[in-house]
């Protein structure tokens, strides 16, 4: 499971939501490396901790945000966040049950960062830029 370097087409614009996405890549990179070496399960448990709670904070905080702002597509975002962090969960809940995990977190990153930033995270960054007037429930679709 390659590093994943960060990129400007994850960014929204918007520098905490970044600087917290940015965040969210380190510990998945730093999960991969684990993989790749060889750490022990106490390590990897460790990460997954951190990948868990600051998933979970860090959509607490976007929701945040979309919740001030009054975004149309509140409902909807909130659901796929929802989705994204069972999907952690269940990662932390297979890998406690002893199951190896590079693939699923593999394809967690890729979905969240191809998928959830670049559409979605994306799509409330334009909407907060062009004053919260645009309807973007068909951008990306
Ligand atoms: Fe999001």
């Amino acid at each position: 499971m390659a590093q994943i370097q960060w990129s400007s087409e994850f960014e929204t614009g918007i520098m905490s939501v970044d600087g917290q996405h940015q965040n969210l890549l380190g510990i998945v990179n730093k999960f991969a490396a684990a993989v790749e070496i060889g750490k022990g399960r106490r390590i990897m448990g460790d990460i997954l901790r951190d990948l868990v709670g600051y998933t979970q904070e860090h959509f607490l905080y976007e929701e945040s945000l979309m919740k001030e702002a009054e975004y149309s597509n509140l409902t909807l975002h909130v659901a796929q966040h929802h989705q994204l962090l069972e999907k952690v969960q269940r990662f932390q809940f297979d890998f406690n049950q002893g199951k190896r995990l590079t693939k699923d977190v593999h394809s967690f990153l890729q979905y969240w960062l191809l998928n959830h930033i670049q559409v979605d995270d994306i799509a409330f960054a334009n909407w907060l830029a062009a004053g919260g007037v645009e309807d973007t429930t068909t951008v990306g679709s």
